[in-house]
Protein backbone atom coordinates (compact mmCIF):
# COMPACT_ATOMS: atom_id res chain seq x y z
CA UNK A 1 0.00 0.00 0.00
CA UNK A 2 1.42 3.57 -0.76
CA UNK A 3 1.57 5.95 1.73
CA UNK A 4 1.22 9.63 0.55
CA UNK A 5 2.81 11.51 3.45
CA UNK A 6 4.42 14.14 1.31
CA UNK A 7 1.31 16.11 0.04
CA UNK A 8 0.41 16.47 3.83
CA UNK A 9 1.74 19.50 4.87
CA UNK A 10 1.76 19.11 8.40
CA UNK A 11 1.81 20.91 11.91
CA UNK A 12 2.89 18.52 15.16
CA UNK A 13 2.36 20.41 18.75
CA UNK A 14 3.92 18.29 20.86
CA UNK A 15 3.08 18.82 24.38
CA UNK A 16 6.01 17.06 26.82
CA UNK A 17 8.42 18.49 23.81
CA UNK A 18 11.12 18.66 26.45
CA UNK A 19 10.08 15.18 28.21
CA UNK A 20 11.69 11.66 28.22
CA UNK A 21 9.58 10.09 25.53
CA UNK A 22 10.11 12.88 22.82
CA UNK A 23 14.12 12.82 23.38
CA UNK A 24 14.46 9.07 23.19
CA UNK A 25 11.69 8.10 20.41
CA UNK A 26 9.72 11.22 19.12
CA UNK A 27 12.39 13.33 18.26
CA UNK A 28 14.50 10.03 16.15
CA UNK A 29 11.32 9.23 14.60
CA UNK A 30 10.52 12.74 12.81
CA UNK A 31 13.83 12.69 12.47
CA UNK A 32 13.96 9.37 10.23
CA UNK A 33 11.11 10.45 8.42
CA UNK A 34 12.24 13.18 7.49
CA UNK A 35 15.83 11.44 6.01
CA UNK A 36 13.98 8.54 4.65
CA UNK A 37 11.62 11.67 2.81
CA UNK A 38 8.08 10.71 4.00
CA UNK A 39 7.62 14.31 5.69
CA UNK A 40 5.70 16.74 3.45
CA UNK A 41 7.83 19.95 1.80
CA UNK A 42 6.06 21.82 4.36
CA UNK A 43 6.03 20.78 8.24
CA UNK A 44 6.38 22.46 11.40
CA UNK A 45 7.35 20.50 14.61
CA UNK A 46 6.60 22.78 18.16
CA UNK A 47 7.60 21.53 20.70
CA UNK A 48 6.64 22.62 24.41
CA UNK A 49 7.27 22.35 28.09
CA UNK A 50 7.66 24.38 30.86
CA UNK A 51 11.96 25.03 30.62
CA UNK A 52 12.36 28.57 29.71
CA UNK A 53 14.81 27.37 26.03
CA UNK A 54 15.06 29.56 23.55
CA UNK A 55 14.61 27.77 20.02
CA UNK A 56 18.43 27.23 19.26
CA UNK A 57 18.60 25.52 22.60
CA UNK A 58 15.67 23.51 22.19
CA UNK A 59 17.02 22.51 18.64
CA UNK A 60 20.69 21.60 20.60
CA UNK A 61 18.90 19.72 22.67
CA UNK A 62 17.14 17.10 20.40
CA UNK A 63 20.30 17.30 18.82
CA UNK A 64 21.81 15.43 21.83
CA UNK A 65 18.91 13.68 22.20
CA UNK A 66 18.86 12.55 18.02
CA UNK A 67 22.96 11.86 18.36
CA UNK A 68 22.01 9.09 21.11
CA UNK A 69 19.12 7.56 20.28
CA UNK A 70 18.27 8.03 16.93
CA UNK A 71 18.93 3.95 15.18
CA UNK A 72 20.38 6.10 11.82
CA UNK A 73 23.11 7.18 14.40
CA UNK A 74 24.86 10.90 14.78
CA UNK A 75 23.05 13.31 12.52
CA UNK A 76 24.55 14.76 9.32
CA UNK A 77 25.24 18.40 9.99
CA UNK A 78 23.27 19.35 6.46
CA UNK A 79 20.62 17.16 7.19
CA UNK A 80 20.28 18.47 10.33
CA UNK A 81 20.37 21.84 9.62
CA UNK A 82 17.55 20.96 6.96
CA UNK A 83 15.36 19.63 9.62
CA UNK A 84 16.17 22.14 12.30
CA UNK A 85 14.69 24.65 10.05
CA UNK A 86 11.01 23.45 11.10
CA UNK A 87 11.64 22.88 14.74
CA UNK A 88 10.48 25.38 17.09
CA UNK A 89 9.84 26.14 20.70
CA UNK A 90 6.98 27.55 22.83
CA UNK A 91 7.49 27.80 26.80
CA UNK A 92 4.00 27.39 27.91
CA UNK A 93 1.86 26.95 31.15
CA UNK A 94 -0.53 24.05 29.99
CA UNK A 95 -3.29 25.88 31.97
CA UNK A 96 -3.17 28.41 31.02
CA UNK A 97 -5.31 29.61 28.32
CA UNK A 98 -2.94 32.55 26.46
CA UNK A 99 -0.85 29.32 25.77
CA UNK A 100 -3.63 27.52 23.30
CA UNK A 101 -4.40 31.16 21.67
CA UNK A 102 -0.52 31.26 21.09
CA UNK A 103 -0.25 27.85 18.85
CA UNK A 104 -3.42 29.14 17.43
CA UNK A 105 -1.59 32.12 16.30
CA UNK A 106 1.16 29.96 15.40
CA UNK A 107 -0.75 27.87 13.50
CA UNK A 108 -2.04 30.39 11.45
CA UNK A 109 0.40 32.05 10.49
CA UNK A 110 2.20 28.82 9.62
CA UNK A 111 -1.06 27.94 7.61
CA UNK A 112 -0.88 32.06 5.82
CA UNK A 113 2.48 31.57 4.98
CA UNK A 114 2.24 28.09 3.23
CA UNK A 115 -1.42 29.21 1.91
CA UNK A 116 -2.87 25.76 2.54
CA UNK A 117 -4.64 24.44 5.00
CA UNK A 118 -2.35 21.92 7.06
CA UNK A 119 -3.18 18.60 9.39
CA UNK A 120 -2.65 19.66 12.86
CA UNK A 121 -1.50 16.98 15.41
CA UNK A 122 -1.77 17.19 18.83
CA UNK A 123 0.75 14.67 20.94
CA UNK A 124 0.44 14.37 24.45
CA UNK A 125 3.33 13.55 25.35
CA UNK A 126 2.68 14.40 28.91
CA UNK A 127 1.77 13.05 32.36
CA UNK A 128 -1.97 11.58 32.10
CA UNK A 129 -3.08 14.21 34.59
CA UNK A 130 -3.12 16.58 32.07
CA UNK A 131 -5.06 14.90 29.84
CA UNK A 132 -8.34 16.70 30.87
CA UNK A 133 -7.04 20.11 30.88
CA UNK A 134 -5.12 20.13 27.06
CA UNK A 135 -8.08 18.28 25.79
CA UNK A 136 -9.99 21.02 27.12
CA UNK A 137 -8.48 24.12 26.32
CA UNK A 138 -7.82 22.95 22.62
CA UNK A 139 -11.19 22.43 22.40
CA UNK A 140 -11.78 26.05 24.15
CA UNK A 141 -9.74 27.62 21.64
CA UNK A 142 -11.28 25.83 18.57
CA UNK A 143 -8.14 24.15 17.39
CA UNK A 144 -9.25 21.32 16.67
CA UNK A 145 -13.25 22.16 15.01
CA UNK A 146 -11.99 20.95 11.40
CA UNK A 147 -12.62 17.17 12.12
CA UNK A 148 -10.64 15.77 9.22
CA UNK A 149 -7.60 18.12 9.68
CA UNK A 150 -6.87 17.85 13.27
CA UNK A 151 -5.88 15.02 15.55
CA UNK A 152 -4.89 14.25 19.19
CA UNK A 153 -2.70 11.64 20.01
CA UNK A 154 -2.35 10.34 23.84
CA UNK A 155 0.03 8.39 25.32
CA UNK A 156 -0.55 5.41 27.62
CA UNK A 157 -1.77 5.06 30.11
CA UNK A 158 -5.05 5.50 28.99
CA UNK A 159 -6.51 5.70 32.62
CA UNK A 160 -6.10 3.89 35.89
CA UNK A 161 -9.19 1.40 35.54
CA UNK A 162 -12.18 0.90 33.86
CA UNK A 163 -14.02 4.07 35.34
CA UNK A 164 -11.24 6.32 34.77
CA UNK A 165 -10.56 4.93 31.27
CA UNK A 166 -14.47 5.38 30.74
CA UNK A 167 -14.47 9.25 32.03
CA UNK A 168 -11.50 10.12 29.73
CA UNK A 169 -13.35 7.93 26.51
CA UNK A 170 -16.50 10.33 27.77
CA UNK A 171 -14.83 13.43 27.69
CA UNK A 172 -12.25 12.97 24.91
CA UNK A 173 -15.66 12.50 22.88
CA UNK A 174 -17.60 15.07 24.10
CA UNK A 175 -14.70 17.61 22.40
CA UNK A 176 -13.28 15.86 19.11
CA UNK A 177 -14.67 13.15 17.08
CA UNK A 178 -13.58 9.48 17.30
CA UNK A 179 -11.90 9.53 14.33
CA UNK A 180 -9.55 12.45 15.80
CA UNK A 181 -8.91 10.34 18.22
CA UNK A 182 -5.17 8.17 18.50
CA UNK A 183 -4.51 6.06 21.30
CA UNK A 184 -0.92 4.98 20.90
CA UNK A 185 0.03 1.50 22.12
CA UNK A 186 3.71 1.28 20.56
CA UNK A 187 3.43 -2.12 20.26
CA UNK A 188 1.05 -2.27 17.47
CA UNK A 189 3.75 -0.01 15.57
CA UNK A 190 6.67 -2.63 15.84
CA UNK A 191 7.21 -4.32 12.46
CA UNK A 192 6.93 -8.40 13.85
CA UNK A 193 3.85 -7.65 15.54
CA UNK A 194 2.24 -5.58 11.92
CA UNK A 195 3.84 -8.99 10.37
CA UNK A 196 1.47 -11.03 12.54
CA UNK A 197 -1.20 -9.99 10.25
CA UNK A 198 0.72 -10.31 7.08
CA UNK A 199 1.00 -13.63 8.40
CA UNK A 200 -1.94 -14.83 9.00
CA UNK A 201 -3.95 -13.72 6.87
CA UNK A 202 -1.85 -13.36 3.62
CA UNK A 203 -0.95 -17.17 3.75
CA UNK A 204 -3.51 -20.00 3.02
CA UNK A 205 -1.39 -22.45 4.74
CA UNK A 206 -1.99 -21.56 8.60
CA UNK A 207 -6.07 -20.60 8.32
CA UNK A 208 -7.34 -24.13 8.47
CA UNK A 209 -5.37 -25.04 11.17
CA UNK A 210 -5.77 -21.98 13.48
CA UNK A 211 -8.59 -23.28 15.51
CA UNK A 212 -9.04 -25.36 18.55
CA UNK A 213 -9.09 -28.63 16.54
CA UNK A 214 -5.27 -28.30 15.70
CA UNK A 215 -4.16 -25.69 18.29
CA UNK A 216 -3.45 -26.52 21.85
CA UNK A 217 -1.98 -23.24 23.46
CA UNK A 218 -1.34 -19.87 22.76
CA UNK A 219 1.84 -18.34 24.95
CA UNK A 220 2.51 -14.68 24.63
CA UNK A 221 5.28 -13.78 26.86
CA UNK A 222 7.06 -10.82 27.23
CA UNK A 223 10.22 -10.33 29.34
CA UNK A 224 12.36 -7.42 30.15
CA UNK A 225 15.78 -7.43 32.02
CA UNK A 226 15.43 -3.76 33.10
CA UNK A 227 14.17 -3.21 36.23
CA UNK A 228 11.83 0.27 37.01
CA UNK A 229 14.88 1.92 36.16
CA UNK A 230 14.19 5.80 37.16
CA UNK A 231 10.40 5.61 36.95
CA UNK A 232 9.63 4.07 40.18
CA UNK A 233 6.73 6.92 41.21
CA UNK A 234 4.96 5.83 37.59
CA UNK A 235 5.53 2.00 38.26
CA UNK A 236 3.98 2.63 41.72
CA UNK A 237 0.71 3.46 40.87
CA UNK A 238 0.75 1.03 37.93
CA UNK A 239 2.27 -2.47 38.33
CA UNK A 240 2.54 -5.28 35.44
CA UNK A 241 -1.40 -5.50 35.00
CA UNK A 242 -1.70 -2.26 33.89
CA UNK A 243 2.04 -1.44 32.42
CA UNK A 244 2.04 -4.13 30.10
CA UNK A 245 -1.20 -7.20 30.12
CA UNK A 246 -3.62 -4.27 29.73
CA UNK A 247 -2.09 -2.60 26.69
CA UNK A 248 0.49 -4.17 25.22
CA UNK A 249 -0.15 -8.35 25.79
CA UNK A 250 -3.60 -7.69 25.04
CA UNK A 251 -3.03 -6.29 21.19
CA UNK A 252 -1.17 -9.19 20.72
CA UNK A 253 -3.82 -11.72 21.73
CA UNK A 254 -6.12 -9.86 19.92
CA UNK A 255 -3.68 -10.13 16.79
CA UNK A 256 -3.29 -13.84 17.36
CA UNK A 257 -7.01 -14.66 18.31
CA UNK A 258 -9.08 -12.06 15.80
CA UNK A 259 -11.53 -13.38 12.90
CA UNK A 260 -10.42 -12.52 9.34
CA UNK A 261 -11.65 -8.96 8.54
CA UNK A 262 -13.11 -8.27 5.45
CA UNK A 263 -10.47 -5.52 4.50
CA UNK A 264 -7.27 -4.28 5.41
CA UNK A 265 -8.84 -0.74 6.91
CA UNK A 266 -8.97 0.56 10.33
CA UNK A 267 -12.31 0.42 11.35
CA UNK A 268 -12.91 -3.27 10.01
CA UNK A 269 -9.38 -4.77 11.95
CA UNK A 270 -10.61 -2.45 15.06
CA UNK A 271 -14.25 -4.08 14.91
CA UNK A 272 -12.36 -7.78 14.92
CA UNK A 273 -10.06 -7.19 17.73
CA UNK A 274 -12.99 -5.83 20.07
CA UNK A 275 -14.84 -8.60 19.01
CA UNK A 276 -11.67 -11.00 20.67
CA UNK A 277 -11.59 -8.75 24.22
CA UNK A 278 -15.50 -8.75 23.94
CA UNK A 279 -14.91 -12.76 23.65
CA UNK A 280 -12.90 -13.35 26.20
CA UNK A 281 -13.91 -15.23 29.70
CA UNK A 282 -14.42 -12.93 32.70
CA UNK A 283 -12.41 -13.78 35.99
CA UNK A 284 -14.51 -14.88 38.83
CA UNK A 285 -12.44 -14.25 42.14
CA UNK A 286 -12.09 -17.98 42.10
CA UNK A 287 -10.13 -17.81 38.81
CA UNK A 288 -8.11 -14.71 39.98
CA UNK A 289 -6.33 -17.61 42.54
CA UNK A 290 -6.32 -20.00 40.33
CA UNK A 291 -5.26 -18.52 37.09
CA UNK A 292 -3.31 -15.41 37.57
CA UNK A 293 0.06 -15.34 39.66
CA UNK A 294 2.01 -12.07 40.51
CA UNK A 295 5.75 -11.33 41.44
CA UNK A 296 8.20 -9.14 42.41
CA UNK A 297 11.57 -8.85 41.93
CA UNK A 298 14.28 -9.16 44.85
CA UNK A 299 17.78 -8.01 44.10
CA UNK A 300 20.15 -10.22 42.44
CA UNK A 301 23.14 -10.16 39.72
CA UNK A 302 22.41 -8.66 35.92
CA UNK A 303 25.37 -8.90 33.42
CA UNK A 304 28.05 -8.68 36.80
CA UNK A 305 26.59 -6.00 38.38
CA UNK A 306 24.70 -6.26 41.31
CA UNK A 307 20.93 -5.26 41.06
CA UNK A 308 18.40 -3.89 43.82
CA UNK A 309 15.06 -5.25 44.84
CA UNK A 310 12.48 -3.52 43.71
CA UNK A 311 11.27 -2.62 46.75
CA UNK A 312 14.69 -0.84 47.54
CA UNK A 313 14.43 1.10 43.72
CA UNK A 314 14.21 4.76 44.17
CA UNK A 315 10.68 6.23 44.87
CA UNK A 316 9.48 3.14 45.56
CA UNK A 317 7.76 1.93 48.83
CA UNK A 318 9.64 -0.15 50.90
CA UNK A 319 7.19 -2.31 51.65
CA UNK A 320 5.32 -2.22 48.30
CA UNK A 321 2.60 -4.81 46.90
CA UNK A 322 2.96 -3.65 43.09
CA UNK A 323 3.45 -6.41 41.02
CA UNK A 324 6.49 -6.26 38.47
CA UNK A 325 5.63 -9.56 37.11
CA UNK A 326 2.37 -11.00 36.16
CA UNK A 327 1.14 -14.66 34.47
CA UNK A 328 -2.28 -15.05 33.64
CA UNK A 329 -4.40 -18.09 31.54
CA UNK A 330 -6.77 -16.64 29.63
CA UNK A 331 -9.90 -18.62 27.50
CA UNK A 332 -11.54 -17.03 24.25
CA UNK A 333 -14.98 -17.99 24.32
CA UNK A 334 -15.99 -18.69 20.92
CA UNK A 335 -16.08 -21.50 18.16
CA UNK A 336 -12.80 -20.57 17.17
CA UNK A 337 -10.87 -20.73 20.31
CA UNK A 338 -13.35 -22.64 22.97
CA UNK A 339 -10.92 -24.05 25.69
CA UNK A 340 -7.09 -23.40 24.47
CA UNK A 341 -5.72 -21.81 27.09
CA UNK A 342 -3.89 -18.46 26.12
CA UNK A 343 -1.30 -18.59 28.59
CA UNK A 344 0.75 -14.66 29.09
CA UNK A 345 3.96 -13.46 30.85
CA UNK A 346 5.84 -10.62 31.50
CA UNK A 347 8.21 -9.21 33.83
CA UNK A 348 10.92 -7.23 34.94
CA UNK A 349 14.11 -8.03 36.33
CA UNK A 350 13.70 -11.46 34.34
CA UNK A 351 16.18 -14.01 33.21
CA UNK A 352 16.51 -12.83 29.00
CA UNK A 353 14.86 -9.85 27.11
CA UNK A 354 12.15 -11.78 24.65
CA UNK A 355 9.03 -10.93 23.45
CA UNK A 356 7.90 -14.40 22.56
CA UNK A 357 4.21 -15.64 20.85
CA UNK A 358 4.38 -19.51 20.61
CA UNK A 359 1.24 -21.04 19.41
CA UNK A 360 1.84 -24.93 20.06
CA UNK A 361 -0.05 -27.32 17.74
CA UNK A 362 -1.76 -30.53 19.04
CA UNK A 363 0.05 -34.33 18.99
CA UNK A 364 -0.28 -36.52 15.76
CA UNK A 365 -3.17 -38.56 16.27
CA UNK A 366 -1.34 -41.79 16.39
CA UNK A 367 2.15 -41.83 16.75
CA UNK A 368 3.55 -44.94 13.67
CA UNK A 369 7.06 -44.81 15.09
CA UNK A 370 8.80 -47.21 17.88
CA UNK A 371 9.63 -45.35 21.28
CA UNK A 372 13.52 -45.14 20.75
CA UNK A 373 13.10 -43.12 17.06
CA UNK A 374 10.86 -40.60 19.09
CA UNK A 375 13.14 -39.69 22.34
CA UNK A 376 13.38 -36.04 21.82
CA UNK A 377 9.70 -36.10 20.54
CA UNK A 378 7.75 -32.48 20.56
CA UNK A 379 4.47 -31.63 18.90
CA UNK A 380 4.75 -28.60 16.09
CA UNK A 381 5.04 -25.20 17.67
CA UNK A 382 4.91 -21.77 15.61
CA UNK A 383 7.08 -19.56 17.26
CA UNK A 384 7.22 -15.80 16.66
CA UNK A 385 10.12 -13.82 18.20
CA UNK A 386 9.07 -9.83 18.44
CA UNK A 387 12.07 -8.97 19.57
CA UNK A 388 15.30 -8.43 19.84
CA UNK A 389 15.35 -11.84 17.92
CA UNK A 390 13.21 -10.83 14.44
CA UNK A 391 11.85 -14.15 13.64
CA UNK A 392 9.07 -16.86 12.65
CA UNK A 393 10.07 -20.43 13.72
CA UNK A 394 7.81 -23.34 12.32
CA UNK A 395 9.41 -26.77 14.78
CA UNK A 396 8.36 -29.96 13.04
CA UNK A 397 10.11 -33.24 13.57
CA UNK A 398 12.65 -35.08 11.10
CA UNK A 399 14.71 -37.71 10.83
CA UNK A 400 17.99 -37.28 11.82
CA UNK A 401 20.78 -38.16 9.69
CA UNK A 402 21.91 -42.06 9.76
CA UNK A 403 21.02 -46.07 9.15
CA UNK A 404 18.42 -45.83 12.16
CA UNK A 405 15.00 -43.86 12.36
CA UNK A 406 15.45 -41.43 14.90
CA UNK A 407 13.67 -38.32 15.02
CA UNK A 408 14.24 -34.84 16.41
CA UNK A 409 12.91 -31.37 16.19
CA UNK A 410 14.36 -28.73 13.66
CA UNK A 411 12.85 -25.11 13.24
CA UNK A 412 12.50 -23.80 9.80
CA UNK A 413 13.19 -20.42 10.38
CA UNK A 414 11.93 -16.98 8.65
CA UNK A 415 14.88 -14.39 10.10
CA UNK A 416 14.32 -10.95 9.29
CA UNK A 417 18.45 -10.51 9.60
CA UNK A 418 18.71 -13.21 6.55
CA UNK A 419 15.57 -12.58 4.51
CA UNK A 420 16.08 -8.90 4.41
CA UNK A 421 18.72 -6.10 4.27
CA UNK A 422 16.09 -2.95 4.16
CA UNK A 423 16.53 -1.15 7.84
CA UNK A 424 13.53 -1.92 10.26
CA UNK A 425 11.47 0.87 11.24
CA UNK A 426 10.92 2.02 14.97
CA UNK A 427 7.70 1.42 16.31
CA UNK A 428 7.13 5.04 16.90
CA UNK A 429 8.13 5.91 12.84
CA UNK A 430 5.20 3.76 11.70
CA UNK A 431 3.01 5.80 13.90
CA UNK A 432 3.71 8.97 13.46
CA UNK A 433 3.28 8.21 9.49
CA UNK A 434 0.01 7.21 10.12
CA UNK A 435 -1.07 9.96 12.18
CA UNK A 436 0.03 12.38 9.30
CA UNK A 437 -2.33 10.29 6.69
CA UNK A 438 -5.11 9.65 8.80
CA UNK A 439 -4.92 5.94 9.33
CA UNK A 440 -5.83 4.45 12.77
CA UNK A 441 -5.31 0.97 12.30
CA UNK A 442 -2.90 0.48 14.88
CA UNK A 443 -4.31 2.30 17.24
CA UNK A 444 -6.90 1.72 19.86
CA UNK A 445 -10.21 2.59 19.82
CA UNK A 446 -12.77 3.74 22.76
CA UNK A 447 -14.48 0.72 23.26
CA UNK A 448 -11.51 -1.59 22.59
CA UNK A 449 -9.36 0.14 25.61
CA UNK A 450 -12.78 0.04 27.89
CA UNK A 451 -12.90 -4.29 26.83
CA UNK A 452 -9.40 -4.46 28.23
CA UNK A 453 -9.62 -2.78 31.20
CA UNK A 454 -13.18 -4.68 32.14
CA UNK A 455 -11.30 -7.78 31.24
CA UNK A 456 -8.80 -7.20 33.97
CA UNK A 457 -10.71 -5.88 36.62
CA UNK A 458 -11.24 -8.61 38.69
CA UNK A 459 -7.84 -9.28 38.79
CA UNK A 460 -6.71 -5.67 39.22
CA UNK A 461 -8.75 -5.41 42.17
CA UNK A 462 -8.14 -9.21 44.28
CA UNK A 463 -4.87 -7.91 43.76
CA UNK A 464 -4.73 -4.53 45.01
CA UNK A 465 -6.89 -5.46 47.93
CA UNK A 466 -5.31 -8.17 49.18
CA UNK A 467 -1.30 -7.69 49.98
CA UNK A 468 0.84 -10.23 48.93
CA UNK A 469 2.44 -12.07 51.44
CA UNK A 470 5.58 -13.09 49.94
CA UNK A 471 6.98 -10.02 48.03
CA UNK A 472 9.94 -10.09 46.82
CA UNK A 473 8.88 -13.72 45.00
CA UNK A 474 11.96 -13.62 42.42
CA UNK A 475 15.50 -13.04 42.27
CA UNK A 476 16.65 -10.65 39.73
CA UNK A 477 17.74 -12.67 36.94
CA UNK A 478 15.67 -15.66 36.97
CA UNK A 479 12.23 -16.90 34.87
CA UNK A 480 9.61 -15.33 37.94
CA UNK A 481 8.00 -16.82 40.65
CA UNK A 482 7.73 -20.30 41.41
CA UNK A 483 3.58 -20.28 41.34
CA UNK A 484 4.26 -18.87 37.66
CA UNK A 485 5.63 -22.04 36.31
CA UNK A 486 2.91 -24.02 38.57
CA UNK A 487 0.53 -22.28 37.06
CA UNK A 488 1.10 -23.81 33.50
CA UNK A 489 2.43 -26.76 34.84
CA UNK A 490 -0.70 -28.24 36.21
CA UNK A 491 -2.28 -28.28 32.96
CA UNK A 492 1.21 -30.12 31.57
CA UNK A 493 2.77 -27.47 29.36
CA UNK A 494 5.72 -24.97 30.65
CA UNK A 495 6.92 -21.32 29.23
CA UNK A 496 8.63 -22.02 25.91
CA UNK A 497 12.22 -20.25 25.54
CA UNK A 498 13.49 -19.15 22.15
CA UNK A 499 16.22 -22.08 21.21
CA UNK A 500 19.65 -20.30 21.60
CA UNK A 501 18.75 -16.68 22.38
CA UNK A 502 21.25 -14.94 24.33
CA UNK A 503 20.49 -11.35 23.57
CA UNK A 504 20.01 -9.51 26.45
CA UNK A 505 18.51 -6.24 26.89
C1 LIG B 1 6.11 0.51 28.04
C2 LIG B 1 6.11 0.21 29.51
O1 LIG B 1 4.81 0.74 27.59
O2 LIG B 1 6.66 -0.60 27.35
C3 LIG B 1 7.51 -0.11 30.00
O3 LIG B 1 5.61 1.33 30.21
C4 LIG B 1 8.11 -1.22 29.18
O4 LIG B 1 7.51 -0.45 31.38
C5 LIG B 1 8.00 -0.90 27.70
O5 LIG B 1 9.47 -1.35 29.55
C6 LIG B 1 8.45 -2.06 26.86
O6 LIG B 1 8.52 -1.63 25.54
P1 LIG B 1 9.56 -2.27 24.53
O7 LIG B 1 9.23 -1.62 23.22
O8 LIG B 1 10.93 -1.91 25.06
O9 LIG B 1 9.32 -3.73 24.56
Amino acid sequence: MSIDSRSKTTIFVIFGGTGDLNSRKLAPALYNLFLDNWLPENFSIIGTGRTKYTEDDYRNTLLKDINEFSRSGEADPAKWQEFANHLHYQVSDLNKIETYQEFGQRIKTHQEDWQTTATVIFYLAVSPNFFEVIAQNIAACKLAEDADNTRIVIEKPFGKDLDSATALNKLLGGLFEEKQIYRIDHYLGKETVQNILAFRFANSLFEPTWNRNYIEYVQISVTERLGVEDRGDYYEGSGALRDMVQNHILQLLCLIAMEPPVTFVGEEVRNRKVDVLRAMRPFSSEDVRKNAARGQYGEGWIEGKQVPAYRNETKVDPQSNTETFAAIKFFVDNWRWQNVPFYVRTGKRMHEAASVITIQFKDVPHLIFPGEATDNWQQNRLIISIQPEMSIRLQVQAKRPGLDMVLNTVDMVFDYKSAYTSYTPEAYETLLLDTIVGDQTLFMRGDQVEAAWSLIMPILSAWESKKSVNFPNYSSDSWGPEIAEALIARDGFHWVTLPQNNKKK
